[in-house]
């Protein structure tokens, strides 16, 4: 029967990192993956070009791009591997990038080129792919008893024996690319506890008469600031928004989407950048155009339009409207309150939030505390990052945290 120093479960962006760092490290590796593919999600992020890490994360206070029960967790690794580490990699292997905007990375030519350096790394450090390939069971021997194996895992390609256990299956999203729960049954199959999964980084759902007078504005997209939340749970982003045929995207919706709960109004201004009441004062004074017309000076026209058409007393001449109308009107757009009526769930979600509870882990090493040799990396991880990069990252740096546990382990 093979035997191995570890087995890697998924071969995504942890899994892949991990393997090649710890085949480096002179370990003997196994890497499974159920999918046909390799890296599905490394090849289809960032449009195409993989935003594979951003230069904003500060690893001292990296945890801030981060959801969780406690993201502190996230410190240790963020700050051993860290942005400038994945850089160097990039740039040693030629690959040629780009900054895009706050701070996130992309590669200039295609995310292949990154899956590419990948397999390159796990090839040069021996490691052995078994892909497609499906585990039926995962056994484990007696933490009471010594010895070489610690694992027995029964697959489509065979049994097959190892002394460390890495999960890396990602989480629920994108099924039809390879996702699948199977992380977590892992988890609970050794005890661990689950923090609840949901979609992140996702489009949100809008319906009913509040909805109406938006529900034809597909396509239109412009800069705003998105809030939710209240006191300490308050957050807000600058980023663009998209209207669309069921809702609402773009960066502002999918980061705010992390920290929406069912339930809860969203705030949106929709000119962050102007002083709305003073601008239509000022136009009250000087100009006689249709409100509609004036406001398409500051927002995308279909958008003015369908802002006013509900209301009469915001269709007339500007210099004729009421200051109580004006005022009422400013406030309507920078203090636009909607209440999704849901998402977009695991089929266009870019992450899950929620998974295998930190509490049960070893920031240091990724390890699960009460049961040896098992290890959990990247997005399975009860780690969530924002839109930006910050995911890979997290999936870099916990891939490499294990890998240097691993190393001190079997020395
Ligand atoms: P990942 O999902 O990459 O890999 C898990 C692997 O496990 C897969 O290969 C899967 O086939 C395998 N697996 C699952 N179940 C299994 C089973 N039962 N048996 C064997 N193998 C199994 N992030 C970012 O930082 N920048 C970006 O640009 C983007 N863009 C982006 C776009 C889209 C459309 C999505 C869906 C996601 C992103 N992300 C992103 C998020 C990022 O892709 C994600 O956080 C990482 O891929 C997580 O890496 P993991 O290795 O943890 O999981």
């Amino acid at each position: 029967m093979p035997y191995f120093d570890v087995v890697i479960v998924g071969a995504g962006a942890a899994g892949l990192f991990c393997a090649a760092q710890a085949g480096q490290r002179g370990l003997r590796v196994l890497l499974i993956d159920h999918a046909e593919r390799v890296a599905e999600k490394i090849r289809i992020s960032g449009g195409g070009r993989c935003n594979f890490t951003n230069r904003h994360l500060d690893p001292r206070t990296g945890h801030q791009h981060y959801l969780g029960q406690n993201p502190q967790f996230a410190r240790s690794a963020l700050s051993r591997f860290t942005p400038q580490h994945f850089i160097d990699l990039v740039e040693k292997n030629g690959i040629a990038f780009h900054e895009k905007h706050k701070g996130q990375l992309f590669a200039d030519r295609s995310a292949q080129d990154i899956v590419r350096m990948l397999l390159d790394a796990c090839a040069l450090a021996g490691v052995q792919r078994w892909q497609p390939c499906t585990i039926e069971t995962i056994e484990a021997e007696a933490a009471s008893r010594s010895g070489p194996s610690r694992y027995r895992l029964h697959t489509s390609q065979g049994l097959v024996q190892a002394h460390n256990l890495v999960v890396a299956t990602g989480g629920l999203s994108i099924p039809k690319i390879g996702a699948t729960d199977f992380g977590y049954r892992i988890a609970k199959q050794f005890g661990l506890p689950i923090v609840a999964q949901r979609p992140g980084l996702v489009p949100l759902r809008f319906a009913g008469e509040d909805w109406a007078p938006y529900a034809d504005l597909a396509g239109v997209a412009l800069p705003v600031r998105i809030s939710t939340g209240e006191k300490k749970a308050a957050i807000a982003f600058d980023e663009d928004l998209l209207f669309t045929h069921r809702g609402l995207s773009g960066p502002a919706i999918l980061q705010i989407s992390s920290y929406w709960q069912p339930g809860q109004p969203l705030t949106i201004d929709l000119l962050p950048h102007l002083d709305i009441a003073a601008a239509l004062q000022e136009a009250k004074a000087s100009s006689k155009k249709q409100l509609p017309n004036l406001l398409a000076q500051w927002l995308p026209t279909r958008l003015a339009e369908a802002w006013c058409q509900h209301t009469p007393a915001w269709q007339g001449p500007v210099n004729q409207c009421s200051d109580k109308a004006l005022a009422q009107l400013a406030h309507s757009l920078s203090h636009w309150q909607i209440t999704p009526s849901g998402t977009e769930g695991y089929a266009k979600a870019e992450v899950t939030l929620g998974g295998v509870d930190t509490q049960a882990l070893a920031q240091q090493s990724m390890q699960a505390k009460q049961q040896p040799g098992l290890f959990f990396i990247g997005e399975v991880v009860d780690i969530t990052g924002w839109l930006g990069g910050y995911n890979f990252q997290w999936a870099w740096a916990s891939a490499y945290a294990c890998a240097q546990a691993l190393q001190a382990a079997s020395a």
